[in-house]
């Protein structure tokens, strides 16, 4: 790995609890944020050991968790389940909770309530929720509430039904240009970070270079200032979906089956238990 040939920051890694304002003075001392999914206590407690700097509830544990084809069925009630699991074992990292589809878009009062929800019930740090211009009434109403937003453009899988593909985004200038002035208003709304998703590395850069906040990229190449992945990617417990972005880390799904295939054999075999695993 290159890792230990180039410059790695590490000095926040020591800090007792990640905040907005931390992820802020990341960016300007140059100090990459790590950012990674999590949807249930287990999982959320080993990374929370890890100096992981934000947990994202994502609605991709539409797709992970309840093996929906898109991340548009999942609900608000089931967010926050997901949410309150993770934040119990949080102490360090920034929890962020993905607003779920239907629950922002439109009409910014119920926008409000949503994330009002979410914050009461789970106990988060933050929301996050997809698009710019035309959320940008319920980013306004949110924020006035006191409660952190972050930003999510580019490849937004929750517009899936209007794009009909998941391919690159914003490759045209006119796309691209969008994005920027997306990206200029959500910055100066006050959101205090901003994902972007599948778009070229050239722009990923130029959106961080530009606004004062954490750009942080899932396949938005490495001149942003901070990574997401999805856990269950990036520990190879899904295995269907590897798109070039992704980089796997392990290969969990066939640890987890040898091990089960071990364990059926035991039993099948009168190995397991033996005389010390009984009473
Ligand atoms: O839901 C999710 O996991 C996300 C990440 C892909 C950024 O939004």
């Amino acid at each position: 790995m290159l890792i230990n040939s180039k410059r790695m920051t590490t000095a926040y890694r020591n800090v007792p609890k990640v905040t907005t304002h931390v992820l802020q003075e990341m960016k300007l001392e140059g100090e990459k944020i790590a950012m990674l999914t999590a949807y249930d206590y287990s999982f959320a407690r080993i990374l929370d050991k890890t100096g992981i700097d934000i947990i994202l509830v994502g609605d991709s544990a539409s797709n992970v968790m309840a093996g929906h084809t898109s991340t548009l069925p999942i609900t608000l009630n089931e967010m926050i389940y997901h949410a309150s699991s993770v934040v119990r074992a949080v102490k360090r990292a920034l929890v962020v909770v993905d607003m779920p589809f239907g629950t922002y878009q439109g009409n910014s009062k119920e926008a409000l309530f949503s994330a009002i929800r979410i914050m009461k019930e789970s106990g988060a740090d933050a929301v996050k929720l997809e698009g710019g211009k035309e959320v940008i009434e319920s980013v306004d109403r949110i924020l006035s509430a006191g409660i952190p937003v972050m930003g999510h453009l580019g490849l937004t899988p929750q517009s899936i039904h209007k794009f009909g593909t998941y391919v690159v985004r914003a490759t045209t200038d006119e796309e691209a240009t969008k994005l920027l002035e997306d990206a200029h208003l959500l910055a100066n709304a006050g959101c205090f970070s901003i994902v972007l998703e599948k778009i070229p590395a050239k722009l990923g850069g130029q959106v961080a270079r530009e606004i004062k906040i954490p750009a942080i990229g899932i396949g938005a190449g490495r001149y942003v200032d901070g990574q997401v992945l999805v856990l269950h990617d990036m520990l190879g417990l899904t295995i269907d979906f590897s798109p070039r972005f992704l980089r796997r880390y392990n290969n969990l799904a066939e640890q987890i089956q040898d091990s089960v295939n071990a364990y059926i054999n035991d039993i099948k075999t009168i190995d397991f238990p033996n005389d010390r695993e009984q009473y």
